[in-house]
This record gives C-alpha cells, sequence and structure tokens, in this order.
C-alpha cells in the first residue's frame, strides 16, 4: 500500500475514540520493527521524523524511498502515513518535495501571529499536492532535538484560531513533557485538553510526549479528543535496554555474535513488542 495522509485515519480514530500511534523512526531497524508491529496487530500507524533524524538517515528523500521500498518489500497493507516530527518552516517544505505524506509545522516559538502566516502557507501548499498537516500552539516542555520548553499550557483561544486555518489536526500544550518525566510531574492538564477540544470543534487533537504517561491519563485524553499520541523515548529506552542486556551477556563474543544482524536483532525486536503493546493501549488494533 501506498503511504497515505494521516488525515483520515485521525478523523476515523476521533470518531471512534481511540488514537492512532505516532512512533518515531531513527533507522532501518527502527522502520522495520515498526512496520511489522503495525501490520501484526491490523493497525494504521504514523511513522514520525525529526529534523534530526532526517539528517541521521542522509536526508528526506533517502527515509522516503526507504519507507516505500520496505512497505512494498514487507507486503504491508494497513495505512502508514510519513510524517515530518516538528519541522521547521524550511524542513517542512523539503520533506513535502522529498515525499512525505504528512507534515508538522512546529511554529510555536514564533510570536502568533508569524506562527499563524507560516502555518497558512505550509497547509496551503501541503494541501494542494494531499498530505496532511499538524501545527502547535504553546510550547511543550521537556527536550526533542535539543529544543527545551517550559512544560506550557497552550492558550485555548490561540488553539481555536490556528483549528480554523484548516489544520487537519492540532498539536498544543497540556502539561505533557518529552522525554522522560520529572518523579514531581503534575500529569496532564485535563481541564485545559477540555477546553481546547471544546473550542477547535471536534479537530483531532495530537498528544507529544507519549513516552510514560500512566494508561489511565492516556485513556482520559482519548475520551477528550486526543487522536495522535507521540511516541519515542520508550522506544529508544527499549532498544538500548535489550542491547545491553545481549552485550552484558557476552553473546556478541559467542560464535558469530557480533554480526549487525545478530547484535541489533534484540532491540528491534523490543521495539516491535513495545509498539504492539502501545497500539493496543491507543486502541487502534484492528483498526486498519
Ligand atoms: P517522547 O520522546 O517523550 O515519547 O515524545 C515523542 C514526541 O512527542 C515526538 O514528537
Amino acid at each position: 500500500m501506498a503511504l497515505v495522509s494521516a488525515k483520515e485515519m485521525l478523523e476515523k480514530a476521533h470518531a471512534g475514540h481511540y488514537a492512532v500511534g505516532q512512533f518515531n523512526i531513527n533507522n532501518l531497524e527502527w522502520t522495520k520493527a515498526i512496520l511489522l508491529a503495525a501490520q501484526e496487530t491490523n493497525s494504521p500507524v504514523i511513522l514520525g521524523v525529526s529534523e534530526g533524524a532526517g539528517k541521521y538517515m542522509t536526508g528526506y528523500k533517502t527515509v522516503a524511498d526507504m519507507v516505500k521500498a520496505m512497505i512494498d518489500y514487507l507486503g504491508i497493507t494497513v495505512p502508514v502515513a510519513l510524517h515530518l516530527d516538528h519541522g521547521s518552516y524550511d524542513g517542512a517544505k523539503k520533506a513535502i518535495e522529498a515525499g512525505f505524506s504528512s507534515v508538522m509545522f512546529d511554529g510555536s516559538h514564533y510570536p502568533f501571529e508569524e506562527n499563524v502566516e507560516k502555518s497558512t502557507e505550509i497547509i496551503n501548499l501541503a494541501h494542494s499536492l494531499g498530505i496532511s498537516v499538524e501545527c502547535e500552539v504553546g510550547a511543550i516542555g521537556g527536550e526533542e532535538d535539543g529544543v527545551v520548553g517550559g512544560g506550557e499550557v497552550a492558550d485555548p483561544a490561540e488553539c481555536a484560531k490556528i483549528a480554523d486555518l484548516g489544520v487537519d489536526f492540532l498539536a498544543a500544550g497540556i502539561g505533557n513533557i518529552h522525554g522522560k518525566y520529572p518523579a514531581n510531574w503534575a500529569g496532564l492538564n485535563f481541564e485545559v485538553l477540555g477546553k481546547i477540544q471544546e473550542v477547535t470543534n471536534g479537530k483531532p487533537l495530537v498528544l507529544h510526549g507519549g513516552s510514560g504517561i500512566p494508561a489511565d491519563q492516556i485513556a482520559k485524553a482519548i475520551s477528550l479528543g486526543v487522536s495522535k499520541i507521540n511516541v519515542n523515548t520508550e522506544c529508544q529506552l527499549v532498544f538500548a535496554e535489550a542491547t545491553r542486556k545481549y552485550i552484558e551477556a557476552g553473546k556478541d563474543l559467542e560464535g558469530k555474535g557480533f554480526d549487525p544482524r545478530k547484535l541489533l536483532a534484540p532491540g528491534t525486536e523490543a521495539i516491535k513488542q513495545l509498539v504492539i503493546a502501545k497500539i493496543k493501549e491507543f486502541g487502534s488494533n484492528d483498526k486498519a
């Protein structure tokens, strides 16, 4: 199946009261693990690519071509969107050109009027090509590719204005944080989430920083209009843990255990199992 825009899968998720996972990819193993997990659970899936990961994988075109060829080779039939995560103004245009089926333009660090202006331009460009767009209002805490935010919450009035531009789904800070949550984290702000959903007239909402949020808060967020949940750090943690176990057990020193196809296998399998568990938690299994 060819790459699809994320618009339809997220509107279906919103109407059906479940969420589709965006799992960030870093290399071939990550991509393969996530695609296989989605296929096995018969779930739509969004592959997220940060600008840093795009550079690491030698450019958006390399990523888009790899993902398309892998879908074909593995016989993946569930809907897959390839989405730029936290794209800059130039980055979003480049990802569109390279064949991504969805982009996030993150103008949350601009003065609001400039965010509106640039978001409008990216939305118009992407929509003319059938590509979906996510925009962001208000800083989200933690760290993403070296960008640090203050754990802020978005202003619902600003969310309403960005939603009115025709954006397909909207990221808004509700106390969520990228990376590991601190022990003293206050939890998601459901009051603000409820207000944002009310003023954006049922627009699918995006929850960034999906790693480490307790299941009851995930369920409540979905019930209040969150239709896309981004997970990155948890995949990195399970990959690192499984790889460390393999090396600490001395398996790389046994036979041809140093072969990267063996060395990276436990980490890849760990990502696959985590993604299967997340898909079930978010309720997108059997919704392909
Ligand atoms: P985590 O790394 O906290 O899972 O956040 C991922 C994310 O929001 C990507 O945009």
